[in-house]
């Protein structure tokens, strides 16, 4: 479990130059630097070969030059991380989250309440990964959320305004109850994720009227 210790000082390390003075992102570190990553307060979990594996194996081998060291902490990692797949923990019940979240979508919990490698109670932080050319539909929860996109670029839109395409290395900030959507080209999707409260509410799905369009769109890109 070393590895993942050191895992997660590399994403504080990261968050730290990646931040530029970023309000959100110092709300984080300020967590991030309190949080206790002794082994007392360590668990534990049965890792095993994640289901987008590849996908995973790739998303790393893509992040840019100045990300290098933390790409280097999380290949160190990967034996120790167990990744899951969301079942209903982080959605409404019967909540329309789409093919893509349902079967290109998987997390692994480094800090949180979910059964994490190390605990607190109403914090987040871990890696999430979506699968090439999917759209992650609109959606909008309580919890205030940061990403640190690591591969890219990917596509946002916030409050169904316009897309906009970011690349590695960008802090997202998605305040409490704004919708948010995530498309993903031909690369596959990896992110740091954290919310910093209210980790227990729920996740709600935003319709949106062009969800189909963009996701023949995008799945048309196929090979
Ligand atoms: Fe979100």
């Amino acid at each position: 479990m070393q590895a993942v210790r050191s895992f997660v000082q590399e994403i504080r390390r990261t968050l730290r130059c990646f931040s530029g003075g970023n309000e959100h992102a110092s709300r984080v570190l300020c967590v991030l630097d309190q949080i206790d990553l002794s082994e007392s307060n360590q668990h534990y979990r049965t890792p095993g070969e994640p289901l987008h594996g590849r996908d995973l194996r790739q998303a790393i081998d893509g992040m840019p030059r100045s990300l290098e060291k933390l790409a280097s902490a999380l290949r160190n990692a990967l034996p120790e991380l167990q990744w899951r797949v969301d079942r209903g923990t982080y959605y409404e019940t019967n909540a329309d989250v789409g093919d893509g979240y349902r079967n290109g979508s998987m997390h692994c919990e480094l800090i949180g309440p979910h059964g994490s490698a190390f605990h607190h109670g109403d914090f987040t932080l871990g890696l999430f990964l979506l699968t090439p050319r999917l759209l992650y539909r609109d959606h909008a929860h309580r919890a205030p959320e940061l990403y640190l996109t690591l591969m890219g670029p990917s596509g946002w839109r916030f409050d169904g305004g316009k897309w906009r395409d970011v690349p590695p290395g960008t802090i997202i900030w998605n305040e409490p109850e704004t919708s948010h959507a995530t498309r993903v080209y031909d690369k596959p999707f990896l992110s740091i994720y954290s919310w910093t409260r209210d980790v227990h509410s729920k996740c709600r799905i935003v319709p949106r009227g062009d969800w189909s369009q963009i996701e023949a769109a995008l799945s048309a890109a196929n090979p």
